[in-house]
């Protein structure tokens, strides 16, 4: 990776961790947000025990995605940290099967999985437009079929945690499709992926049969970090901009998911919500 700056969510579990420690065993130059320093502390211990002799490096910073103050709070110290971000890597995410209200009064699954990575790349732009290799991968998931509840988005009314969450990833495909556009002519290639039915500890909150049938059908945390890696390990030449990968490969998404109206008018209600 080269000395490349990566700054990564979601590196303290499942497949996140997995990649932030090949990316930074291969010389990256990791810049680690997380939710309590003390989780950073044991990613950077692990480190050390797994790659002694590791070329890249982990800062950490804590964020919780749960909480626009901890995001603006973050990207503020690392704008002024870094001259430039070379990789965002947003794959931090949540999957409740209650409701659950952050501190700014939001359903957290629209919080963490779309809201505060829209915020994040809005913040960062400039820190990735000093780089000639800028490159943002956001983990969407294969569970995006459904569309935009726009007339209760949070599930204030009757939630469903598989309507909450299918509706968070179907948003960050359509936010990548909307921001290529724009992002194309700054020279940042953007891209959504879906790592498979992974062992991790999404499922924490699910019943026991549903973590049952995970264990049964999910891979490991090592394969499921495969397509992240390809895409943080590949050109922007050689990568498609825009588009959704699942097993290293431009994957075909559902109708609404290249609705680029339904993206335009998200994009509209998700600025309303970052706007401070
Ligand atoms: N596992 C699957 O089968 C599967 C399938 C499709 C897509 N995905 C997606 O893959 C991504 C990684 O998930 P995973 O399966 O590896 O699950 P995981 O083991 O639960 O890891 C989730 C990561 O997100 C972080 N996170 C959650 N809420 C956060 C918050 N409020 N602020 C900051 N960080 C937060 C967690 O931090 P903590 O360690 O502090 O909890 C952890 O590092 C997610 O976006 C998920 O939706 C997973």
């Amino acid at each position: 990776m080269n000395g490349q700056r990566i700054l990564m969510t979601g590196v303290t579990s499942g497949l996140g961790k997995v990649a932030a420690l090949s990316l930074a065993s291969e010389g990256a130059q990791l810049v680690a947000l997380c939710r309590t320093l003390e989780k950073g502390e044991q990613l950077r211990t692990e480190y050390a025990e797994k790659f002694p002799n590791g070329k890249g490096t982990i800062d950490l910073f804590e964020c919780d995605l749960s909480s626009f103050d901890s995001v603006r709070e973050a990207c503020q110290q690392i704008s002024s940290k870094y001259s430039h971000l070379d990789q965002l890597i947003l794959n931090a995410g949540v999957w409740h099967f209650e409701r659950h209200k952050t501190t700014d009064g939001i359903e957290e699954i629209l919080q963490v999985n779309l809201l505060s990575p829209a915020l994040m790349i809005q913040l960062l732009l400039p820190c990735l437009e000093e780089s000639q290799e800028a490159k943002i991968i956001i983990t969407s998931s294969g569970l995006h079929q459904g569309t935009i509840h726009f007339e209760d988005l949070e599930f204030a009314k009757s939630f469903s945690g598989m309507k909450a969450y299918r509706q968070s990833k179907l948003g960050v495909i359509l936010m990548c499709r909307l921001l290529h556009t724009e992002l194309k002519e700054k020279g940042i290639g953007i891209y959504c992926q879906h790592p498979g039915v992974v062992q991790t500890q999404l499922g924490r909150h699910a019943g026991w049969l549903s973590r049952a049938i995970f264990k049964l059908i999910g891979k490991s945390p090592e394969k499921g970090a495969q397509t992240l890696l390809y895409l943080a390990r590949k050109p922007k030449t050689e990568l498609l901009s825009g588009e959704y990968y699942a097993d290293r490969k431009v994957t075909k998404t559902t109708k609404e998911s290249n609705d680029m109206q339904l993206a335009k008018k998200l994009m509209d209600v998700v600025d309303e919500y970052i706007k401070e």
